[in-house]
């Protein structure tokens, strides 16, 4: 826990801020903090913006960085990233999969994203990824808010897996997952979805689902998962993730869909940059984008977080865990271009995915985590259009990342000219 005085903090509302941590709490945010000791530690944010950390609300730390191994996925579909993910499981080890989510969390600090929720695969019986993954919650406690999620990759009932998602949950791991649109049957899917929730309840935990990651529109698990969330009064605390078999469903379905997701208030949790790679791999033209249908759902009241997913692995080959990556994706596959939209698909990596994991003391008020992140952005739509340099990252009043800010010096005409390709930079008139 330290102390950091953050001069010059630019704003979302566009004005500057001075922001002062105390023993890792934000204790004052004001037009101009003065008055500290001369050996008070400062840091100058030079009217550049200042966010609370980016949070992932989804994402698979047990199989990232393994990209190419044993072999790399030849169609691009969700299927084959599962066999061969399945493929690599008897071959993993435990320091492997220690070294590659160490690797990943050092990408995420740098980035500026200080939560991430990870589904972790249970059907081994072994429990070698759960072991592991909650040895890098460990090490990683004191710079990222971890959740694991009990994650039956094969299915609960068609791997039978059951008994392995309880001691994964014994073992420590916090939120209890599902994968009913990979059931034998659809009815095996929605036994699988009232049998989760029923255990969550019984447990005091929270629920996140791979739910209907399909271009079926007849996937329709998400109405099992709402109706249970309601039956059994879970309302808020329990998540759709990739809900991409709405992209494809019947208009008028979805309008009774969408008021039943309302009245569970279920939270929903779209990857864009996977689902666009994944969804639409059985079309010829036209193809379908296979994202969720954000824009109805955020009308509809529904709180929604964009997750990264993966980055560099059996379903995915690129990506440096950047959320501002994943919600400049959502922004175009969306069309959500208009501003307050553009705000939406921000908050999409901020305070919606923190509000979805119930984080205490998230965001940049007083008595929150003295955690943040400098971006060299003057806006937001800035930092959404520039996925531009984190310049520093803060965690719980404590510098943990630093980079120069990128300038390119011009030499145009004779000129020296220099510029940082912010919007600072525009004519307007
Ligand atoms: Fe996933």
């Amino acid at each position: 826990m330290s102390d950091l005085l953050v001069k010059n903090a630019g704003q979302a509302s566009g004005n500057t801020s001075d922001i002062l941590i105390r023993n890792g709490v934000i204790e004052d945010i004001g037009s101009t903090i003065d008055g500290v000791a001369d050996n008070f530690p400062v840091i100058d944010a030079e009217g550049y913006l200042v966010t609370a950390p980016f949070v992932d609300s989804h994402f698979h730390l047990d199989a990232t960085l393994s990209y190419g191994l044993p072999r790399v996925n030849q169609s691009g579909t969700l299927l084959e990233g599962i066999k061969l993910w399945g493929e690599l499981k008897p071959h993993l080890t435990a320091d492997a999969l220690v070294g590659r989510a160490l690797t990943l969390c050092r990408w995420s600090i740098a980035r500026g994203t200080l939560a991430i929720r990870t589904h972790v695969d249970i059907t081994d019986p072994s429990l070698l990824a759960v072991e592991a993954m909650l040895d890098v919650k460990r090490q990683m406690a004191p710079y990222i808010d971890f959740q694991l999620v009990a994650f039956p990759q094969d299915g609960l009932l068609r791997a039978n897996s059951m008994d392995n998602l309880v001691r994964a949950l014994d073992l420590g791991v916090d939120v209890v997952g599902g994968i009913p649109h990979f059931e034998r049957t659809m009815e095996d899917g929605a036994r699988s979805v009232a049998m989760l929730c029923e255990l969550a309840v019984e447990r005091g935990l929270l629920v996140d689902m791979h739910c209907d990651e399909s271009d079926d529109p007849m996937s329709r698990h998400v109405e099992s998962l709402a109706r249970e969330t309601t039956r059994l009064g879970m309302q808020g605390r329990v998540a759709g993730s990739h809900l991409t078999s709405m992209h494809s469903m019947d208009n008028y379905y979805v309008s009774k869909l969408l008021p039943l997701m309302r009245e569970a208030e279920l939270n929903v949790i779209a990857n864009p940059l996977i689902n666009i790679s994944l969804q639409g791999r059985h079309d010829t033209y036209p193809k379908r984008r296979g994202m969720t249908r954000v824009p109805e759902q955020i009308a509809a009241g529904l709180t929604v977080a964009f997750g990264h997913d993966c980055v560099m692995d059996p379903w995915y080959p690129l990506g440096s865990h950047d959320m501002l990556e994943v919600a400049s994706m959502g922004l175009h596959v969306a069309q959500m271009t208009g501003i307050e939209q553009m705000h939406h698909c921000f908050d999409a990596v901020t305070h919606n995915p923190a509000k979805i994991l119930h984080l205490r003391d998230y965001g940049l008020q007083k008595g929150c985590n003295g955690d943040l992140v400098i971006l060299q952005a003057t806006d937001v739509v800035d930092a959404l259009r520039l996925k531009p340099a984190r310049l520093a990252v803060v965690r719980r009043g404590k510098v943990i990342s630093t980079t120069p800010a990128v300038k390119y010096d011009l030499a145009l005409g004779g000129q020296q000219i220099q510029t940082d390709l912010t919007s600072k930079d525009l004519v307007r008139r």
